[in-house]
């Protein structure tokens, strides 16, 4: 057999959790052709990868890239070896939302992109602008219930009347025509906390319909945690659809440690009907600024302000300080804004990232003037720190949690694994050496380790910076 490239003598980590073996990976255009010994291929170029480990590009299962996938290079997803990410997460997806110019833009849409980015009327406009422009990765698209909210609705702080309902309803038909994986909800953010679960169930009924999934950000991850899982479990047995539990955490001091009894709740629940969890590997998180986040953390750090971008990278108390004002004072007059909450505990996260159900999902913010590390770092960050230096899993099952087990759960066809017939989709890293570099004062930094990334056979990401490449599709379900 003779094919256009071989990466030879890789300890190759097939995605599927089965233990590493050395060996050649054969590609011809954008598949994979071959994996093994491959006695007898020969090839255009063959590439030595003694000493490195060639793995599926990493899936990201939660992001807001919606917009940056037309805007950049993804530079913070490739440089740590992520081929595929999902968007649309927390209810809040790019499209369908065209909006008027100077019309304000509710939190947390106004996290994820710029209002002018808001300049696609369906589902469809925006995918088409994403095969035009091209995307560096391919991309899983979900569509969010506070994005419809915001479309059809003239106030949100009431729930959906039926006729909304049923414009709603309308609005997911055609994003899932339109190419969509499921529907996204955060009922946690006023631009949906008045949106009762029959409200959601209306829509992800028609998720279902299409053959989606329904991801959850829930409405509380603190004190009303349990209440608030068996919420989302009940929206997707009611509709009956296999449910993502959203960045699954559990915060605020007093909480510390109940993820014993949510990770016990979710797999009772999965007994009875599918119900699946990504996670982000830190033990804080980022969202828009808001008083509740503030209450439950020991610290918080803003990310971005519109009307004083200079407080980005502050602690919260120093910038009340500065303005002569109480932190719930400052946190109102810095509106629109974001922050970092430090509210986990670290046996929490532990905990979580080990349930062999946890996908890892970033759910970084690309707009962010000073974002939450996990937005560069989350990948490199399990297989350096969790796997590699705490022993918490395998180096296989820490690229299982990234590759197959995603691929899986959104049905994406021919991808997260390495096997004859797959995308080629790949990373190469140097397992010894892969390393998160990112930090809360440095968020801005590729990961070390991580030689080249490859999205449908083309190399995205090589020896540290972009290579400009947009082979990125829009996955297809199996
Ligand atoms: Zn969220
Ligand atoms: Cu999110």
């Amino acid at each position: 057999m003779h094919v256009d490239q071989i990466i030879a003598n890789a300890l190759l980590v097939d995605g599927t959790g089965t233990p590493p073996a050395t060996g050649a990976v054969a590609l011809t255009g954008d598949r994979i052709m071959g994996v093994g010994a491959l006695p007898g291929w020969t090839a255009d170029e063959v590439i030595d990868a003694a000493g490195l480990a060639l793995a599926p590009g990493f899936i990201d299962a939660h992001t807001h890239d919606d917009a940056a996938l037309l805007g950049g290079d993804l530079a913070p997803k490739i440089s740590q070896g992520v081929t595929t990410v999902v968007t649309g997460n927390c209810g809040v997806s790019l499209a369908p939302l065209r909006l008027a110019p100077g019309a304000s833009l509710p939190g947390p849409l106004d996290c994820i992109a710029d209002p002018a980015w808001f300049r696609f009327d369906s589902f469809a406009a925006w995918t088409a602008a994403l095969a035009d422009a091209g995307t560096t990765t391919n991309v899983v698209p979900l569509v969010g219930h506070g994005t419809l909210r915001v479309k059809v609705m003239d106030r949100i702080d009431r729930p959906a009347s039926e006729g909304e309902i049923v414009q709603m309803e309308a609005l997911v038909d055609e994003a899932m025509a339109a190419g969509a994986f499921g529907l996204s909800s955060g009922l946690f953010y006023p631009l949906a906390a008045a949106a009762p679960a029959s409200e959601v169930t209306r829509l992800a009924v028609r998720a279902a319909a299409h053959g989606g999934v329904y991801t959850a950000h829930i409405r509380d991850e603190g004190d009303h945690v349990i209440a608030a899982l068996e919420e989302a479990i009940g929206i997707a047995a009611d509709a009956g659809l296999p449910l993502i539990l959203s960045h699954h955490k559990v915060s605020g001091r007093a909480n510390h440690g109940r993820s014993r009894e949510t990770l016990a709740l979710i797999a009772r629940a999965a007994t009875r009907q599918p119900v699946w969890l990504d996670a982000y590997p830190y033990a804080a998180g980022s969202t828009m600024l808001n008083e509740r986040s503030c209450a439950a953390s020991s610290r918080t750090l803003v990310t971005w302000c519109a009307s004083r971008p200079e407080f980005a990278g502050q602690d919260l108390a120093d910038v009340a300080r500065t303005l002569g004002l109480s932190e719930a004072e400052a946190i109102a007059a810095l509106q629109p804004a974001g922050a970092i909450y430090f509210m986990m505990d670290e046996a929490d996260v532990e905990r979580i990232l080990c349930c062999p159900e946890t996908m890892i999902g970033s759910d970084g913010i690309p707009a962010d003037a000073h974002p939450h590390p996990r937005l560069w770092g989350s990948f490199a960050r399990v297989l350096g720190h969790y796997s590699r230096q705490r022993g918490l899993f395998s180096l296989e099952e820490a690229v299982r949690r990234m590759t197959a087990l995603p691929a899986a759960r959104f049905r994406l066809a021919d991808r997260g694994v390495l096997a004859a017939g797959a995308h080629a989709d790949l990373v190469l890293f140097d397992p010894d050496a892969v390393a998160d570099k990112a930090t809360f004062a440095d968020p801005c930094q590729p990961s070390a380790g991580i030689h080249w990334v490859m999205v449908n056979g083309v190399r995205v990401w090589d020896q540290g910076s972009a290579t400009g490449a947009r082979p990125g599709r829009i996955v297809v379900r199996a």
